[in-house]
C-alpha cells in the first residue's frame, strides 16, 4: 500500500512538472488579444487623445443624417495640397526633383497619416503551387495553377497566414503573357474532369470501399446495376454555342492572350476591426493592438499583392514587367493602394474606388472621412483617425487637414498605366461614391503623369474647372486614362475599353502558339 502511494506521488509530480514545462511553452508567446472592433477602435482612440469622433453620414438619402450630395457644399477646402511644390517650397520642375524630393514626402504623409506603414520585419512568404493542369474557359485552353503562399510564422505560431491565389493563363498563345491580378475569390475556373476510364477505376474502388465498410451496401448495388455514384460534372463545354451578352472580363482578358490572377483578401488580412490582432497585421505584431501609423487592411492587402507579384515573377509563363492589379469598391481602394506603393505593377484598373480610394478625402459629397474613421477605420492607419475627431487633445480635425489627397496618392503612379473606372448612380454606382470628386483627383494627378514624360487625360490640371465628360466617353489616350460606363457598381463593362488600351500602351500584341 505504501508503496503504491509513493508510486503515485512520483507520478503526480511528474506530471505536474511535465503540464508545468507545456504550460511555459505557450507562455513564451501569449495569446493573440480578442477585442472587438469597438473595443479595438476605442485602444486606437486613447493612444491618439481622442474623445470624441463625429459620426459618418447615413448612405440613405431620406434619412436626416444623411451625407451631403449638394455640389455648392462639396469643395470646403477647394485648394488641394500642392502637387509639386516640396514642403520647402521648391517647384518640382524635373523628373529628378520628383523622384528625390517630392514623391518621397508624399510617400511619407500616405504612409503617417492615411493608409499607414509596412512594419520592419514581416516575415518571408514561401509560394508552393498546390494544383497546375491544363483547364478549357470558354474556347480558350488554359493553364490554371492554385497556389498558397505561406508566411512563415516562426516569430509568432499562433497566427498563421496562408494568401491563396489562383493564376491562369491562356495555353494558346506564345508566353510569357501579361496578367492583371484582381482582388477576389480565387478557384480555378473550369477543374479537368477524369477521363472516362478513370472515372471507371474510381467508381470500382469506391463501390468495393463501400461494401467493405458496410456490407448491406452490396444488396442496394445489386438492386441497381448500372448506378454509378461518382459522376462527372459538367464544365464549361468549349463547344457549346455562345449565349448573348458580352463574355466575361476574365474572358475577354484570355482572348486578348492575358492570363489574370485572382487573389484572397481575406486570406492576407481580414475585413474588419476584430480581425486586426489577427492576419498578417496581427502575426508581426505578435497579436498586439496596431500603433498609430502600423498598416491598415488596405495597406495588407496591397502587401499581399506585392507578395503575389514576387511569386508571378518566378513563372516562365508570366510577363512579370507588364502585371497589373485590379479591384471594385474597397478591392478599387486597395488596388489603387497596391499600384501607389508598388512600383513594380505596371499598371491598375482601379473600379468604383470612392473615398479612401480615387475620390478626394477633402470633399464633402457622399461617404465621408468620418465614415473612413468610423466603421471601416481599421482599412486605414490609426492615425487616419485625427480627421474624424470632434474632441481630442488636439483639437478637432477634418479632412481639410489631412497634409496630402487623393489626387497625390494617384500621382504616386505615374508614369505608369491607370484606369479609373466608374458607373452611374442610376444603375446603382451611388452618389456616395463621388465620381465628380475622383473626377478632380484624376485631373489633378495629371500633372505628375505630364512632368514624367506621360500623358494625362489629355486636359488640363485645373480641378476645378475641367468638366467630366458624358457617360460612355472614354479618355483613353493616355497612361492615365477615365471611363465612366453606363452600368453599376462594376468594373465589367469597362473591360472591353481597358483591355485594348493596356494591350496598346504596353505594346503587346498576342501571338498564336504554334
Ligand atoms: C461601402 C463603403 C465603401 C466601399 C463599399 C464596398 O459602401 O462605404 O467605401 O467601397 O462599401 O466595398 O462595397
Amino acid at each position: 500500500m505504501k508503496r503504491f502511494f509513493l508510486l503515485l506521488l512520483v507520478v503526480m509530480m511528474a506530471w505536474s512538472a511535465a503540464t508545468q514545462e507545456i504550460k511555459s511553452a505557450p507562455g513564451e508567446f501569449p495569446p493573440p488579444m480578442r477585442l472587438t472592433a469597438q473595443q479595438d477602435q476605442e485602444n486606437m482612440m486613447k493612444q491618439l487623445g481622442i474623445t470624441v469622433l463625429r459620426p459618418g453620414p447615413s448612405g440613405n438619402e431620406s434619412d436626416p443624417n444623411h451625407a451631403n450630395y449638394d455640389e455648392a457644399l462639396a469643395n470646403p477646402c477647394p485648394q488641394l495640397p500642392e502637387l509639386l511644390l516640396t514642403k520647402k517650397g521648391k517647384k518640382v520642375t524635373t523628373p529628378e526633383i520628383w523622384w528625390n524630393e517630392r514623391r518621397p514626402e508624399i510617400v511619407e504623409d500616405f504612409e503617417r497619416e492615411v493608409y499607414g506603414r509596412l512594419p520592419a520585419g514581416i516575415p518571408e512568404v514561401k509560394w508552393s503551387v498546390k494544383i497546375s493542369e491544363r483547364e478549357f474557359v470558354g474556347w480558350t485552353p488554359v493553364i490554371a495553377k492554385q497556389l498558397v503562399g505561406r508566411v512563415d510564422n516562426s516569430g509568432y505560431p499562433l497566427i498563421s497566414v496562408d494568401i491563396k491565389m489562383v493564376l491562369v493563363v491562356p495555353a494558346n498563345v506564345k508566353g510569357p503573357v501579361p496578367v492583371l491580378m484582381m482582388f477576389g475569390r480565387p478557384s480555378l475556373p473550369a477543374p479537368a474532369q477524369p477521363s472516362t476510364e478513370d472515372l471507371e477505376k474510381l467508381n470500382e474502388s469506391f463501390k468495393a470501399m463501400m461494401i467493405a465498410h458496410n456490407p448491406e451496401m452490396k444488396e442496394i448495388y445489386d438492386r441497381y446495376p448500372a448506378y454509378t455514384p461518382i459522376t462527372r460534372t459538367t464544365g464549361p463545354n468549349p463547344f457549346a454555342p455562345r449565349g448573348e451578352g458580352e463574355p466575361s472580363p476574365t474572358e475577354q482578358l484570355l482572348a486578348a492572350g492575358w492570363g489574370y490572377a485572382t487573389i484572397d483578401p481575406n486570406s492576407i488580412q481580414a475585413d474588419n476591426g476584430a480581425g486586426l490582432t489577427q492576419g498578417i497585421i496581427g502575426l508581426v505584431n505578435k497579436g498586439q493592438p496596431r500603433k498609430p501609423d502600423d498598416w491598415g487592411a488596405l495597406r495588407a492587402w496591397a502587401w499581399g499583392a506585392a507578395r503575389g507579384l514576387d511569386y508571378l515573377e518566378t513563372d516562365p509563363l508570366v510577363d512579370a514587367a507588364k502585371v497589373g492589379i485590379e479591384g471594385v469598391s474597397r478591392y478599387g481602394k486597395a488596388a489603387l493602394v497596391t499600384l501607389a506603393f508598388e512600383s513594380r505593377f505596371a499598371l491598375g484598373l482601379i473600379g468604383s474606388s470612392g473615398k479612401g480610394g480615387v475620390t478626394l478625402h477633402r470633399r464633402v459629397f457622399g461617404e465621408a472621412v468620418e465614415s473612413l474613421t468610423g466603421g471601416e477605420y481599421y482599412w486605414m492607419a490609426g492615425n487616419y483617425m485625427k480627421y474624424g475627431a470632434e474632441k481630442a487633445s488636439f483639437g478637432r480635425k477634418t479632412g481639410c487637414d489631412l497634409p496630402v489627397d487623393s489626387h497625390q496618392l494617384l500621382a504616386l503612379c505615374a508614369p505608369r498605366l491607370a484606369f479609373i473606372s466608374y458607373g452611374i448612380p442610376e444603375k446603382g454606382d451611388a452618389k456616395w461614391l463621388d465620381q465628380q470628386g475622383s473626377w478632380m483627383a484624376t485631373i489633378g494627378a495629371g500633372a505628375a503623369y505630364k512632368l514624367l514624360g506621360a500623358k494625362d487625360l489629355g486636359l488640363s490640371n485645373n480641378y476645378m474647372a475641367e468638366i467630366m465628360p458624358p457617360v460612355n466617353t472614354g479618355l483613353l489616350d493616355g497612361q492615365l486614362a477615365w471611363r465612366q460606363h453606363d452600368g453599376g457598381h462594376t468594373d465589367a463593362p469597362n473591360f472591353r475599353h481597358f483591355i485594348p488600351w493596356a494591350s496598346k500602351m504596353l505594346k503587346y500584341e498576342k501571338t498564336p502558339a504554334r
